[in-house]
């Protein structure tokens, strides 16, 4: 029954630590947060963005990396066990299999299809990094938007750094944990900072080069000015998801990473490291490039670039600016290296699952992996190139629900089952807080995290972060059997009804596969109804 080969493990604490942050390190940070800030009211959403970052991200970020370490001993590296070791100390081995099933299931959902759409995005950046150093976009006669346009109609370069993307990741992922994660991202990683910090210089050098008053200064000045008047219930939605994406959390795949630590390697100093190193990536790192670049070229109105921040606005400044091509290159390697550090991450996570589910080997496992993302992302390429549209609708209806909300819904699954449901066999007394603070190199954190935080206001907070998306998904019309955002264009409205078939049948898929690796491996407590293992 007992899981008794010998579990990978990381290299040494730097290199768990670099891919930790490489896991949260991502799109996010750089592509996300900026339109985010910008559109929400810069420092008006930081505000928000840090309650929600002390009181929801640290204590699940806590929560994941000990249920990873507990799942780990068992060996176990993905969410369905780990949900179940935890849960059965309470409610039973019976029950917890269906606990068990329904975080499987959403970690499933997750795993596939974020990376499904979001490695398109990664192929995008390296495709634009190419095109930067090339001169692709250089021509002013096109504008920036049809140039965007453009490229995702265009098969051959989509499919092309889409691939190349997906190559990389699966010869990286095959080589294993210490061996092909640790050893990329510990090069990677220090890589991104690097031009992190020359793409700033670049920026507080810019000056104003279009309206005195358009300086960079004066754009960070925007960001850092907080404006009271300008919080609102939405803009704290807003900035309560942004935590669960940019911290990676209720994905299952820092869960993943934490389950190769030994079972008393210190989790709290390290979750607090990751965190630590995700924020200083975004908020003073990736809120000091693109902002303030487009507030010198577009003044206060290049705040409110959305979702075409990355990829059509600045794209339209490098044109301007000079040495535009170099920048524009290293603009996008960037955004590639935060992308590829993580989408890593689910990658490994579908590996674990195979390896450990159904004893495929590593590298046959990556192989098969490589081919359910070509699967999963094939109607994400496909629907701009055949309806000559740029809608992306299959991508958006994919967004809106795992994107942004069944994260949202798994993290309440863990924070329920971890600070509630998990409990000391014997006293019958909440075990998270004993478990968390084993082997921890902050011993003297004060235990009200636990009896305040972790069991009352982090629960109490995703709720309201619940509540509050679904009537907004109400209010947008994305509830509705035709979404709002396709009424108009009566052919994607097959895409978007596409996008919701394969999340029902990965749905399903999942709840199936953890609720039978449980029944599986622990058949006995299942029949007995009785927590017979623990180590
Ligand atoms: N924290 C990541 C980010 O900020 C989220 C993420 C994890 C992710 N894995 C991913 C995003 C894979 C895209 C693809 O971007």
């Amino acid at each position: 029954m007992a899981d008794l080969e010998q579990r990978q493990s990381w290299g040494t604490r730097l290199g768990l630590i670099l891919a930790m942050a490489g896991n949260a390190v991502g799109l996010g940070n750089f592509w996300r947060f900026p339109y985010q800030l910008g559109k929400w009211g810069g420092g008006a959403f930081l505000i928000p963005y840090f309650a929600a970052l002390f009181l929801l991200g640290i204590p699940l970020m806590w929560i994941e990396w000990t249920m990873g370490r507990h799942g780990g001993k068992y060996g176990h590296g993905t969410e369905g066990p780990m949900v179940y070791l935890m849960a059965r100390t309470s409610v039973g081995p019976r029950a917890a299999a269906i606990w068990a099933g329904i975080a499987g299931m959403l970690a499933l959902g997750v795993t596939i299809l974020l990376n499904s759409y979001y490695l398109h995005i990664v192929g995008w950046t390296l495709g634009y990094a190419y095109l930067s150093a090339t001169g692709g976009y250089m021509d002013k006669t096109v504008s920036t938007g049809a140039y965007f346009v453009n490229y995702i109609q265009s098969p051959g370069l989509v499919m092309t750094f889409w691939v190349i993307t997906l190559a990389l990741l699966g010869i990286a992922v095959a080589r294993g944990v210490s061996g092909g994660i640790e050893k990329w991202v510990s090069v990677m990683m220090p890589t991104l900072y690097v031009i992190c910090i020359i793409l700033i210089i670049r920026v507080l050098t810019l000056g104003a080069p279009v309206k005195p008053e358009w300086s960079t200064i004066k754009g960070l000045d925007y960001i850092w000015h907080p404006d009271w008047s300008k919080i609102t219930f939405q803009s704290a939605l807003a900035a309560a998801g942004q935590i669960f994406f940019t911290l990676s959390l209720g994905m299952g795949i820092i869960n993943n990473y934490a389950s190769y630590l030994k079972p008393d390697d210190d989790v709290v100093l390290s979750g607090f490291a990751t965190v630590s190193l995700n924020e200083f990536a975004e908020v003073v790192l990736g809120g000091t490039i693109a902002l303030p670049i487009a507030y010198a070229y577009m003044g206060p109105d290049g705040m409110g670039a959305g979702v075409g921040l990355s990829f059509i606005s600045l794209p339209n400044i490098f044109r301007d600016m000079p040495g535009g091509q170099i920048w524009g290159a290293l603009w996008f390697l960037l955004l590639f290296f935060a992308g590829y550090t993580s989408a890593i991450a689910m990658y490994n996570y579908l590996v674990a699952l195979l390896e450990e589910d159904l004893k495929i080997k590593r590298t046959v496992a990556s192989i098969l992996v490589f081919l359910a993302y070509i699967a999963a992302g094939l109607p994400v390429a496909l629907e701009p190139i055949l309806t000559k549209t740029a809608d992306l609708a299959y991508l958006t209806e994919l967004d809106n629900w795992i994107g942004s909300y069944f994260l949202v819904v798994l993290g309440l699954v863990e924070v329920v089952v971890a600070a509630w449901l998990f409990v000391d066999s014997k006293t019958k007394k909440p075990a998270l807080w004993d478990e968390m603070m084993r082997g921890s190199f902050w011993p003297t954190l004060g235990k009200w995290w636990f009896h305040v935080v972790m069991r009352w206001i982090t629960p109490i907070y995703i709720v309201v972060l619940l509540v509050g998306t679904t009537i907004n998904y109400y209010k947008d019309g994305y509830l509705k059997l035709v979404p709002s955002f396709v009424e108009k264009t009566p052919a994607l409205i097959p895409w978007v009804n596409g996008a919701r078939i394969v999340l029902l049948a990965v749905f399903i898929l999942g709840f199936v596969e953890a609720y039978m690796t449980i029944k599986n491996k622990y058949a006995d407590e299942i029949k007995q109804n009785k927590v017979l293992l623990e180590k």
